[in-house]
């Protein structure tokens, strides 16, 4: 009777972790591409600590190698109206919080159309159960409802750059060397792809999962965060104004001159400490003085390793 009621409760456990992890229905875009040889690309980033941006680059100078003309740019600073300009656009984001940011989201909400033309998404990543397929699939979703034919996805892990007071716990430790040689060549495999699917004219269809990270995404973690944040200012007395943090933040909730941070427009992404020079942003986390991703990286003695292209790409 008992090893009957345990097979019973370990078979409703089984199903219940089975249908937490089905994919959700494949979307296929049916549309056809504006052309499948492709003369321009454009590479678009927002990126926080520079790894997103720097998987960029090497997609950028790849494709600029296989003879395209190619602009790489920030998301920020990215005239919306010239997206329809280029034969071939690949968008790049950082996964926060088992999504991508809101800003991206908002930003790739705000685009114009730009029917026919082929889509490629890439996050990178901290973990590996950090929900990076959803959040691609999420990029995805977005352009392919601006009529942009999706032809391929990519997750690159990185250094997780999450400054909580758990910087050293075992996950954290997993990537800390990375990007490797490995990364890089996943970054060349991907753009290679993405070339190949174009001139095949071949859009990719793409599902996301219910899983329990998604479940997690429908959490307030980014307010739940922010409560947990217990001071965050500006220390005048380092400050050097050079308004790194206000160029960083992607909302515009940071003051150094008047030493305040906007609580409420905040997203909690750590841009503002994991980018100072000057150790001049002051969070605490539950009171917790918190340090930011340079410093990270002095403690650890890690330095970061710039794929080959760097030395000749012009980009
Ligand atoms: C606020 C914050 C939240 C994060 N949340 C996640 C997450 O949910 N899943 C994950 O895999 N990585 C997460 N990370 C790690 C980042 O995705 C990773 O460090 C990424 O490479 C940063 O990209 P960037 O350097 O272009 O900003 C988070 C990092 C920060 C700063
Ligand atoms: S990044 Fe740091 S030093 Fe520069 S303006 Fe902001 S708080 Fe001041
Ligand atoms: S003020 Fe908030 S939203 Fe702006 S960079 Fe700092 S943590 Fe990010």
């Amino acid at each position: 009777m008992e090893n009957r009621r345990n097979f019973i409760k370990k078979s409703a456990m089984l199903c219940a972790a089975l249908s937490l992890s089905l994919p959700a229905q494949a979307r296929a875009v049916q549309r056809e591409l504006k052309t499948r040889n492709p003369k321009s690309a454009l590479v678009l980033c927002y990126s926080q600590s520079g790894f997103t941006s720097r998987y960029g680059r090497l997609m950028a100078c790849i494709l600029k190698d296989r003879g395209l003309t190619v602009d790489l740019a920030d998301m920020r600073s990215f005239d919306k109206r010239r997206l329809a300009d280029y034969d071939l656009i690949l968008i790049g984001s950082p996964v926060f919080y088992y999504d991508i940011p809101s800003n991206v989201s908002d930003w790739l909400a705000a685009m114009p159309k730009i029917t026919g033309t082929p889509v490629a998404a890439f996050v990178s990543f901290g973990g590996p159960e950090g929900n990076q397929h959803n959040a691609l699939c999420h990029i995805l979703h977005l352009l392919a409802e601006k009529e942009g034919v999706p032809v391929s996805m990519g997750a690159f892990r990185s250094i997780p750059a999450y400054p909580t007071p758990d910087w050293d716990s075992a996950n954290q430790r997993s990537g800390e060397h990375l990007p490797n040689e490995a990364t890089y060549n996943q970054v060349r495999n991907f753009t290679r792809q993405v070339l190949e699917r174009v001139k095949q004219g071949q859009p990719v269809s793409y599902a996301s999962e219910i899983a329990l990270r998604e479940m997690a995404r429908m959490l307030p973690l980014v307010w739940l965060n922010k409560k947990a944040i217990s001071l965050h200012t500006v220390d005048a007395a380092q400050c050097i104004n050079c308004r790194t943090c206000v160029k960083k933040c992607p909302v515009a909730a940071i003051h150094p001159e008047k030493q305040f941070v906007d609580r409420d427009k905040c997203l909690a992404c750590f841009g503002c400490l994991n980018n100072c020079p000057a150790d001049a942003v002051v969070m605490e986390y539950r009171g917790k003085r918190l340090y930011g991703f340079p410093e990270y990286l002095r403690r650890k003695k890690l330095n970061i390793l710039e794929p080959t292209e760097f030395q000749t790409c012009s980009l």
